[in-house]
């Protein structure tokens, strides 16, 4: 007697099976004839672990236009937006926009989330109006924190002073931003201090490293020395990387393999430089996306990330981690079956790598968590980015939607809209 029992799903490696649930914990994966307290029929749909977003800015989202919009388009016109909000902002407006968006995400079937939280104002109403909202959505949703010096750690007099505030505060992961300080040099500086600092507090190191079009910020080569230094391989992530897109190819040949020895990970974020990069050239018109293929030859472990939903740096959004990996797959060019395949276990089980996440997965044991997805296949799904159709969060379900099926709409007609096959 299961508690809940999704029946005849697909699974991501194109096994069929029912997935038994008992509590929190997945009790069985196989041919289960047994009872039920309800049976959700997942017969000819994808059954996936949820999806995992490892890059976010919570504390800006769903702020698009205000103060106004970003007329440039660029990176920088938005953090000098940013800086503008993060002082007008109440606690209460920044949980009621995160906990509005974590309905979305709930609703997408994306279950974990980490997010930059920016510590460089004195007041760190973004820390603490994030604390609440993990807080509040701990029952359903993972969500990790990481303290974001967004003006830079030594720019501001008392960025470092409120980085470790916050850790102290109770957020998670240590940031950085070194190609935002004021030289290369302090950049540098800037993330042997941070390496040491996760180091010593046992914490886990996510950086914007490099997001810039210059081929000379060259910090994810430090950065990479600095995990090596501390042996944090693994529990530490360069986010976006993008200057690695313009950087010369013989040196990338020396930096691939010192990124892929210290173990560290990697998250670019698609949606958001693909708008953000190029934005200083004429043509060609650089796309400023890192070097995912090369990276992934390597063995690093490289995630899609999504960044930004409808706030000073983006204008659009949805939650969908299908859309990001849908906009990865042609910046990167990932067309190949197996690389379309690749992009979905990117925001499924790579990301839940990234975030270092206990009981991820669809095995016995794991956490009963997954999403049903109106598709048969994960290369099926990013071509539809189809309904959810059932969303389970630790044995419950938090989201449901009907089949979005207009075969049996307009009968006899050829259907207008998204199709699966067969
Ligand atoms: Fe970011």
């Amino acid at each position: 007697m299961f508690d809940l029992l999704v029946k005849g799903g697909t699974l991501p490696d194109g096994t069929v099976a029912d997935i038994g649930i008992t509590g929190d914990r997945i009790a069985a994966v196989g041919r289960l004839d047994a009872e039920a307290g309800r049976v959700i029929d997942a017969t000819g749909d994808l059954v996936a672990p949820p999806f995992v977003d490892p890059h976010f800015h919570m504390d800006a989202t769903l702020s698009y236009g205000l103060p106004r919009v970003n007329a440039s388009g660029t990176l920088l016109e938005g953090i000098a937006l940013w800086g503008e909000l993060r002082d007008i902002a109440t606690v209460d407006d920044m949980v009621t926009r995160a906990v509005t968006y974590c309905d979305w995400a709930v609703s997408m079937g994306l279950l974990a989330i980490r997010t930059h939280v920016d510590t460089t104002p004195d007041h760190l109403r973004g820390v603490e109006a994030m604390l609440e909202v993990k807080r509040r959505v701990a029952p359903y949703l993972d969500l990790q924190l990481v303290a974001f010096p967004q003006d830079g750690l030594y720019r501001t007099k008392t960025g470092r002073q409120n980085l470790l505030r916050a850790l102290d505060m109770g957020v998670d992961v240590v940031g950085g931003i070194p190609h935002f300080e004021r030289t290369m040099e302090e950049g540098a500086e800037s993330l042997r201090d941070l390496g040491r600092i996760a180091a010593e507090r046992g914490l886990m190191w996510d950086v914007h490293c490099d997001e810039t079009d210059d081929p000379m910020s060259r910090h994810v080569e430090t950065m990479a020395r600095e995990v090596t230094r501390h042996g944090l391989g693994g529990r530490a992530a360069g986010s976006h990387l993008t200057s690695m897109h313009s950087m010369d190819n013989y040196y990338v040949s020396k930096l691939l393999p010192l990124i892929a020895e210290s173990g560290m990970t990697a998250i670019p974020n698609p949606l958001i430089n693909i708008t953000l990069q190029g934005r200083h050239d004429s043509y060609p018109k650089r796309r400023g996306l890192t070097r995912v293929k090369e990276m992934q030859a390597l063995g690093i472990p490289v995630g899609w990330g999504q960044d930004c939903v409808l706030d000073p740096w983006y204008s659009l959004g949805t939650a969908d981690m299908l859309d990001v990996a849908f906009m990865g797959l042609h910046v990167a060019q990932m067309t190949h079956p197996a690389e379309m395949a690749r992009c979905f276990t990117m925001i499924t089980e790579t990301n839940a790598q990234i975030l270092n996440l206990a009981g991820y997965g669809l095995k016995s044991g794991d956490q009963a968590s997954l999403v049903v997805l109106d598709a048969g296949t994960p290369v099926e799904a990013l071509r539809l980015r189809p309904d959810r159709l059932a969303v389970v969060s630790r044995g419950k379900v938090v989201a449901e939607r009907l089949r979005n099926d207009c075969r049996l709409a307009l009968p006899g007609r050829p259907p207008a809209v998204r199709r699966r096959h067969g």
